[in-house]
C-alpha cells in the first residue's frame, strides 16, 4: 500500500518512459505507470473483479446513479485527511470528499473520537437526548435564518420537510425552482436539473422536464421551473402565478451545475420578489453550509431566507441533515399542524458528529474557513495557468472552497443553458485522465476543497492536471 514514499527502487519499473522526481508524486504514482503512448495507466485488477460481483447482486454494481462511471468505478479501500486509498492500493488527492460532507478532511480525529464514544453509548435511541439540543442551539446562532430547528437524515428529506411546510403555511400548493438545480431525488422536485436541451423550452421560460421514468409528476401548475440569475423572468412567472406559490427555492450558489454565485443584487431581488407575493423563500445549503462559512452562504451573500436545509458537511461526513427557518413558520411543524417524523431523525452517532464537526468549524473558524478560501484559490490559478499553458481552453470559476473547471471558450458561465455550452464529454475525460494519475474531482468538473489539504496536494494536483489536459 502507497501510504508512505516508497523507496525510489520500488518505483514501477518496465515500460515508465518518465516518472517525476518529487517524494509526494513517488508515492501518489507509486502502481501506476506510463505507457510507451504516454498515456498514464493504474492497476486495477481487484477494483474489476469486485465490480463484476457487484454487478451480480447490486443494480447496476453501485448504490447510487451518482457512482455510475464509463469504466470502473472507484472501490474505495479506506480515507484520511486529504487522501483516498482504492482496493488495489492507488492512492488519491480526493476532492470529492463524499460528495462535499467531509469539510474537515476525511476522519478528523475530533469527529472520530466522538463517534466513537457516542457508538458505546447507544445507537439507535428514537428519543429526545442531550446533545441535539446543544446542536441545534448551535445552529440557530450559527445561522442566520435558523429560529427552530428539525433534524433529519439526508438531503431529500430536509428539502421534502421544508416544501411541505411551505405548502402548509402559505396554503398554497406550488413551489417554484431554477433550472440546473438539484434538491434530491425525490418526485415532486427532480425536474430540470440537467435536461435535454431539445425537451428543455425557451431558456427564459423553460419546461419543467421530469429527471427519471416512474416519477410521480403531480398536476402541471405544481411546479414553474424558471431560469437563474434572471430577475426578469422571476418577475414575470412570479406575476403569473400570483398567489398559488408557496416557495421559491434555490441552490444559493449553484453546486449541481458547474459552480455558480448569484449575480450582484440577485438574492435581494429574488427575496424582495418573494415578500411582496407572499411566498417563502428556502435556501438548500446542502452543500453550500458549513463550506462557505459557519452560517452557510446566507451568511457569505447577505441574504437571509426564510427556511434553509442544511446536510453534508454539518456533520462532517456522518449523514445527518437539518431544515431550519424562521420560528413562526417552524410553529406549523411545532403545533403538529404540518407532520414530520423520521426514526432515525437525530441520531445519537450523527449528532455527535455534527456536534464535533460545528465545534470545529466554529472555534477555529479562521484556520478552517482561511485554508478552504486560500487553497482553493491556489489551485484554482494553478489549474487555470496549467490549462493557459497547454493551450485548452477552460473557465475556472467559483467561490474557493468548492469550484467547477468547464472545458469552455465562454468567459462566464451564468446558469443553465450556459454549462450545457460547456464540453461536458471533455470534462468525462479529464476526469478518467486525471484519476489515473491519482486525483479524485466529481466527475463533472467540481471540485471540493477541505481544511486538510495541503500545499503539496494542490502542486502534486496541478502537475498532474498539467499532464492529464495532454490527452484532450
Ligand atoms: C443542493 C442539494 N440538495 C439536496 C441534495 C440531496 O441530498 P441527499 O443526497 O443527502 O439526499 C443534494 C445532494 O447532492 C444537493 O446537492
Amino acid at each position: 500500500m502507497p501510504q508512505s514514499p516508497p523507496a525510489a527502487g520500488m518505483r514501477p519499473q518496465g515500460p515508465v518512459l518518465a516518472m517525476p522526481t518529487p517524494s509526494l508524486r513517488t508515492c501518489l504514482w507509486a502502481g501506476r505507470a506510463r505507457r510507451l503512448d504516454g498515456a498514464m495507466t493504474r492497476t486495477l485488477d481487484a477494483s474489476s473483479r469486485m465490480y463484476a460481483d457487484a454487478r451480480r447482486y447490486l443494480a447496476g454494481g453501485v448504490s447510487s446513479d451518482a457512482r455510475r462511471v464509463d469504466g470502473v468505478p472507484l472501490f474505495v479501500d479506506h480515507a484520511k485527511g486529504s487522501r483516498l486509498w482504492d482496493v488495489d492500493g492507488n492512492e488519491y488527492v480526493d476532492y470529492v470528499l463524499g460528495q462535499g460532507p467531509s469539510v474537515l478532511g476525511h476522519c478528523p480525529p475530533e469527529v472520530v473520537e466522538a463517534v466513537a464514544a457516542q457508538a458505546a453509548r447507544g445507537m439507535a435511541y428514537s428519543a429526545q437526548h442531550a446533545a441535539e439540543v446543544r446542536v441545534a442551539e448551535r445552529l440557530c446562532a450559527l445561522v442566520p435564518s435558523a429560529g427552530r430547528v428539525r433534524f433529519n437524515t439526508v438531503g431529500s428529506e430536509a428539502v421534502h420537510a421544508a416544501l411541505r411546510l411551505a405548502r402548509g403555511y402559505t396554503g398554497r400548493e406550488a413551489i417554484l425552482k431554477f433550472e440546473g438545480h438539484y434538491h434530491g431525488w425525490l418526485d415532486p422536485v427532480l425536474f430540470s436539473v440537467h435536461p435535454a436541451l431539445d425537451a428543455a423550452g425557451p431558456a427564459d421560460a423553460p419546461a419543467a422536464v421530469p429527471g427519471t421514468a416512474g416519477q410521480q409528476l403531480g398536476r402541471p401548475d405544481d411546479l414553474v421551473v424558471c431560469p437563474w440569475n434572471d430577475v426578469p423572468a422571476l418577475r414575470r412567472l412570479m406575476e403569473e402565478h400570483a398567489g398559488r406559490l408557496a416557495a421559491v427555492i434555490m441552490e444559493p450558489v449553484l453546486c449541481n451545475t458547474g459552480a455558480i454565485e448569484p449575480d450582484s443584487g440577485y438574492l435581494e431581488e429574488v427575496q424582495h420578489l418573494c415578500r411582496e407575493h407572499g411566498t417563502l423563500l428556502i435556501f438548500d445549503e446542502i452543500i453550500t453550509g458549513f463550506r462557505l462559512a459557519p452560517g452557510g452562504a446566507q451568511e457569505h451573500l447577505g441574504v437571509t431566507p426564510d427556511l434553509s436545509v442544511f446536510g453534508k458537511a454539518m456533520a462532517g461526513g456522518m449523514q445527518v441533515s437539518a431544515l431550519v427557518g424562521r420560528a413562526d413558520v417552524m410553529d406549523h411543524i411545532s403545533t403538529g399542524k404540518v407532520a414530520h417524523a423520521g426514526t432515525f431523525n437525530s441520531h445519537p452517532v450523527g449528532i455527535a458528529a455534527a456536534e464535533a464537526t460545528l465545534r470545529v468549524l466554529d472555534e477555529r473558524r479562521d484556520e478552517v474557513y482561511g485554508t478552504l478560501y486560500a487553497r482553493g484559490a491556489e489551485l484554482m490559478e494553478g489549474l487555470r495557468s496549467a490549462a493557459a499553458k497547454a493551450g485548452v481552453p477552460m473557465l475556472v470559476d467559483g467561490p474557493g472552497p468548492v469550484f467547477q473547471t468547464y472545458v469552455t471558450e465562454a468567459s462566464s458561465v451564468r446558469n443553465y443553458r450556459d454549462f450545457a455550452t460547456t464540453d461536458r464529454a471533455a470534462m468525462t475525460r479529464l476526469h478518467a485522465a486525471l484519476l489515473d494519475r491519482g486525483v479524485n474531482m466529481v466527475p463533472r468538473g467540481l471540485w471540493f476543497m477541505s481544511s486538510a489539504h495541503t500545499e503539496a496536494d494542490v502542486a502534486f494536483t496541478v502537475d498532474a492536471f498539467a499532464d492529464a489536459l495532454g490527452t484532450l
